[in-house]
């Protein structure tokens, strides 16, 4: 009963109750897993808040798990942005005032020298994947230190959800270097080292251990970075990727739900990838991640490196990347321009003639009336992309994006926008949600027991979630399939990793021919097991 993974509470059978000794510790009515769904529901329903909905949900996973997972995968479009994004990001903020219970690992400062044998602290043994923070980048909240917790446990329980990973094969960690964020030093309640950041060769070196002794510890496991700086989460990918099994969302997740969007984009526009122009706004994470897999895939239709590369503009906080810029570090300096510098938007716009706008710039109202205006008169059916979270911090909004382009725009954001009437008719914006992709990901990468994590990965898991799109969804203007679906679009998108994995020569696990009826095994169900 203590014990989360296996409570049951008044689902436990009557055979259960004497085997194990629980008669007279629950009341004697037994109730099914559905009649404990309605329960929960009817309180849950009379919340007033989403973080308390939130916290109703963190309490459940800490009690029964079983039953958190039912109510989760049921339920998945109405509880993802509670569990997640954006209330998540809320959470994180309060995590101090909220917190219940211990849940995932810390490794911080203190751990120095021993993390291999803090590791080996978590009880279970085969973790296969572990998503790990440094609390320093949190959604767009900036550092949030150890509150930060909220994020991986988060990522983990969509994991589970939308890809059926044992939820006892999963472990969120959050690496403490201390905070920056003053309001959280000198909060009472804050439950991280009260310590600026630990930087520079001193805070490498303890992620360096934090990766060593993982991959000892728990050699199977995948370890998703998730939510560090920018500064880092370059360096980190480029360091790890080739000797461990590893990716970061915020980079690759990213560009792999875009480029799905993009190729269900040109299925509205009829028109060929390799024709496109692409202009971005912000040169961050997300925007040269997108950059990237967008090359790999222009390549893939003929284009070289160099004709790849000039069909994708960036304009960051300075302007337009280009070649005479000083100030470009390695990500941007992949997409500088052979063209004079220029500043004002419109300017570039007229010079480079985009036929796409991603926006990943986090400034809100970037994609202005006359920025949109543009953009369709050069094109019959623009496509456009305002990518930054929260809702808040899109670039246009999605009732913009089409009143301004008069209906043509093919618009999809990173928050969800309800959907617009226009002229008498509906359209449903696409929701560009990284949880089309990691799950699937994952769940291929284990069930090829991959090596590594490549682009070629996120490259297939693009085209398998587009291919998944319906011409009945297209119709709408969706470009993604509905959220409910979440669990085929991931055993779909894991079949086709899988197989990168097995023609990379990067799986250790031998692969069935009847590969989707093997990882459609492994998916977690919840659902209560006998336990006698
Ligand atoms: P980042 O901090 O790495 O990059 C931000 C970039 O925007 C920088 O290159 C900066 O120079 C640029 N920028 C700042 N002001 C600008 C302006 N006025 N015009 C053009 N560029 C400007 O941040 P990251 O991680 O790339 O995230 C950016 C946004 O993308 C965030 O709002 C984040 O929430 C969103 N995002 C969305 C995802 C999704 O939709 N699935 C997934 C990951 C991130």
């Amino acid at each position: 009963m203590q014990d989360p993974t296996l409570n049951k509470g008044t689902a436990f059978s009557d055979a259960e109750r004497d085997a194990l000794g629980l008669r007279g510790l629950v009341p004697p009515h037994v109730q099914t897993i559905e009649d404990q769904v309605q329960r929960f529901q009817i309180t849950y329903e009379k919340r007033s808040t989403d973080l308390e909905r939130y916290i109703d949900l963190a309490s459940l996973q800490d009690r029964n798990e079983t039953l958190y997972y039912r109510i989760v995968t049921q339920f998945i479009e109405q509880t993802m942005p509670i569990i997640y994004t954006p209330t998540v990001g809320l959470a994180c903020q309060q995590f101090g005032q909220i917190f219940r219970r211990s849940h995932g690992m810390y490794v911080s400062e203190r751990d120095r020298g021993h993390i291999a044998e803090v590791l080996q602290n978590w009880p279970r043994k085969d973790i296969r994947v572990i998503v790990v923070t440094d609390g320093e980048r949190i959604l767009g909240l900036g550092d949030l230190g150890a509150n930060g917790m909220g994020i991986p446990i988060g990522k983990l329980s969509l994991y589970t959800a939308c890809a059926g990973i044992h939820p006892t094969q999963c472990l969120p960690v959050l690496i403490d270097v201390g905070t920056n964020n003053q309001s959280l030093l000198d909060d009472p309640l804050y439950l991280g080292l009260r310590q600026r950041r630990t930087t520079g060769e001193a805070y490498d070196a303890l992620v360096d251990e934090f990766m060593t002794a993982a991959s000892a510890v728990f050699p199977k496991a995948l370890i998703q970075f998730e939510d560090f700086a920018n500064h880092n989460a370059f360096r980190y990918l480029q360091k790890y990727r080739d000797s461990v099994c590893t990716f970061n969302d915020d980079i690759q997740g990213t560009a792999s739900v875009a480029l799905a969007g993009i190729y269900s984009a040109l299925r509205v526009t009829r028109k060929a990838l390799r024709d496109q122009r692409f202009l971005f706004f912000g040169a961050g994470e997300a925007g040269t991640g997108v950059g990237e897999l967008m090359v790999m895939a222009l390549k893939g239709e003929g284009l070289t490196e160099a004709e790849a590369r000039e069909r994708c503009w960036f304009i960051d906080s300075k302007g337009l990347v280009v070649k005479s810029r000083k100030d470009l570090t390695d990500h941007k300096l992949a997409f500088a321009q052979d063209h004079a510098p220029l500043k004002e938007t419109l300017a570039i716009i007229e010079a480079f003639k985009p036929s796409v706008l991603v926006g990943a710039s986090g400034q809100p109202g970037t994609f202005t009336k006359a920025v949109v205006e543009a953009v369709t008169r050069f094109n019959e059916r623009p496509i456009i992309f305002a990518l930054s979270n929260p809702t808040s911090k899109a670039e246009c909004t999605a009732a913009q994006a089409y009143e301004w382009s008069d209906g043509q725009a093919v618009f999809a954001s990173g928050s969800p926008f309800q959907p617009v009437e226009f002229k008498g008719k509906r359209y449903v914006p696409g929701q560009g949600n990284n949880s089309y992709i990691f799950p699937g990901v994952g769940l291929g990468v284990i069930a090829a027991g991959s090596r590594l994590v490549t682009d070629e990965m996120f490259l297939i898991a693009a085209r398998t979630l587009a291919n998944l799109v319906t011409e009945t969804d297209l119709r709408q203007g969706r470009i993604y399939p509905p959220l409910a679906q979440i669990r085929s679009v991931s055993l779909a998108i894991a079949v086709a990793v899988a197989r990168v994995a097995q023609q990379s020569g990067l799986a250790t696990e031998k692969l069935p021919d009847d590969l989707l009826g093997k990882i459609r095994a492994l998916m977690y169900h919840p659902e209560y097991v006998s336990l006698v």
